[in-house]
């Protein structure tokens, strides 16, 4: 058996501070205060409810993760978070119209008592909203209210630890630039109050500067820019992203690595949903769009692997169409027709049509990335964490390497990490033929 690594116990109070405390934050938040009152279990949270397998088959261990790894406990969090409007957490929640008033008026005094902080913003990135609650100055004056913000709230409620997820709105698509490639050319254009540094770029090195792990849960571009790389190394800081993997790209990972895996060629693949919520509200502004079709679309160029099998998936037509669609507010609805095709050549069609609820599917997701970042930090990792790549729609990757995109391969590679980390060995299910 391999070594045990040295993991920092959870002593002590975790921080979770969320920009944007919108629908997916307050879905978050609001299912953890639940829980602790025993009036609602973590379904959907892997780092809650899932087990795993031990050593060889005939052993029989399969205990539960939470058992084997020192994760914070759910009493040990507490919230804090920023927004462009001035509502408290209850009020966002019930606004975006998630969980039922029962469910709401249940935690409703402690969801009152998390108010935002006021928001980095800059309309030019998210030009469907137009908040009142925002910092004023330049780039370099936000980014030092930011420090201060979170510094303050540390202080406030002792806390021992922080971790930083984005849950705020999609900025529109943009390249990175010169000023993104360093850490110096970055702090420069701070200075100078480039306005090529976005919003969101300013909480990622607010975090990674103080050495808080931190991960991006909308598709644009953010911590994956060379400079926030160097910076989260130079402070040894765990960070992931980008675009929370949930509803119809879930699903696209776990029926096309079956389709590939059967050598099942496919020419088409169109996609389609309505949504109504305010997420769906910001991806109806063309820039917006277009940073979440760059992430909806690669997912699968990489798992059919076009150039290896030209004659099976190099001549798929992969369309993606988000409709804002406001009566149906968060519970979106997504279509897929697949036109595939197998033996000779002969067509079929597959039609998914999935309700979900997007924040319902997107609350776990935070919360799994919340654990374990923090048992990251704690166990001295460092820069983009490969092993969470099974939350994102876009994984971000060491060296520029390909993503992994297969839902079942990047789960492989979480557990056989989360087994390093307790000090097992990897399974790759040959050990016992
Ligand atoms: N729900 C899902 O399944 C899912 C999946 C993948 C990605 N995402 C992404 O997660 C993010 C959150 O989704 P949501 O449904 O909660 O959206 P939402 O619109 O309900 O919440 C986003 C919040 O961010 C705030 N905001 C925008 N810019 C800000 C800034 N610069 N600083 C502070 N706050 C800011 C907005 O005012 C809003 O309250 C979006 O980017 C979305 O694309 C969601």
């Amino acid at each position: 058996m391999k070594e045990k690594p040295t993991i920092a116990p959870p002593t002590g109070r975790l921080g979770v501070l969320l920009p944007g405390l919108g629908a997916v934050a307050t879905t978050y938040i609001a299912g953890l205060l639940l829980a602790r009152r025993q009036q609602g279990k973590l379904f959907g949270s892997v780092a809650e409810q899932a087990h795993i397998r031990l050593g060889p088959r005939a052993a029989k261990r399969n205990p539960k993760i939470r058992d084997i790894l020192p994760l914070a406990n759910i009493d040990d969090v507490v919230f804090g978070g920023w927004d462009i409007f001035p509502d408290n957490a209850f009020e966002a929640a019930r606004k975006a119209g998630v969980l039922s008033a029962e469910h709401l008026k249940e935690i409703e005094s402690e969801l009152s008592a998390i108010n935002p902080m006021t928001g980095a913003f800059d309309r030019d990135f998210v030009k469907k909203l137009d908040g009142p609650h925002v910092k004023a100055g330049a780039r370099n004056q936000m980014a030092k209210a930011l420090f201060d913000d979170i510094e303050r709230f540390k202080a406030e409620h002792r806390c021992d630890r922080l971790v930083m997820v984005w849950c705020g709105s999609t900025e529109v698509h943009h390249q990175a630039e010169d000023v993104h490639q360093s850490l110096t050319a970055f702090e420069d254009s701070l200075d100078s109050d480039d306005r090529r540094i976005s919003p969101s770029m300013l909480y990622a090195y607010a975090a990674l500067k103080l050495g808080i792990p931190y991960a991006n849960g909308a598709p644009h571009l953010n911590n994956e820019i060379p400079a926030l790389r160097e910076l989260a190394d130079a402070t040894k800081t765990p960070m992931m992203g980008k675009d929370f993997k949930t509803g119809q790209t879930l699903i696209k990972t776990i029926l096309a690595p079956g389709l590939k895996a059967r050598m099942l060629g496919v020419h088409g693949w169109f996609s389609t949903n309505i949504l109504g919520n305010r997420d769906g509200e910001v991806l109806d502004d063309p820039g917006s769009f277009r940073s979440k079709e760059v992430t909806k679309s690669s997912v699968l160029d990489t798992i059919f692997q076009s150039d290896v099998y030209p004659e099976l998936y190099g001549d798929i037509y992969h369309k993606i169409r988000i409709n804002y669609y406001p009566p149906r507010g968060d519970e979106k609805e997504a279509w897929d027709n697949i036109d595939l095709f197998g033996w000779l050549g002969y067509p079929m069609q597959l039609k998914v049509n999935f309700l979900c609820r997007d924040s319902i599917l997107a609350a776990p997701v935070v919360h799994d990335l919340v654990l374990f970042l923090d048992l990251a930090k704690r166990a001295g990792l460092s820069g983009v964490q490969e092993w969470l790549g099974f939350y994102f729609k876009s994984p971000l990757t060491i060296d520029q390497l390909p993503p992994e995109h297969d839902l079942f391969i990047q789960q492989l590679k979480l557990k056989n990490t989360l087994r390093e980390l307790a000090g097992e060995v990897p399974i790759t299910h040959l050990e016992d033929r």
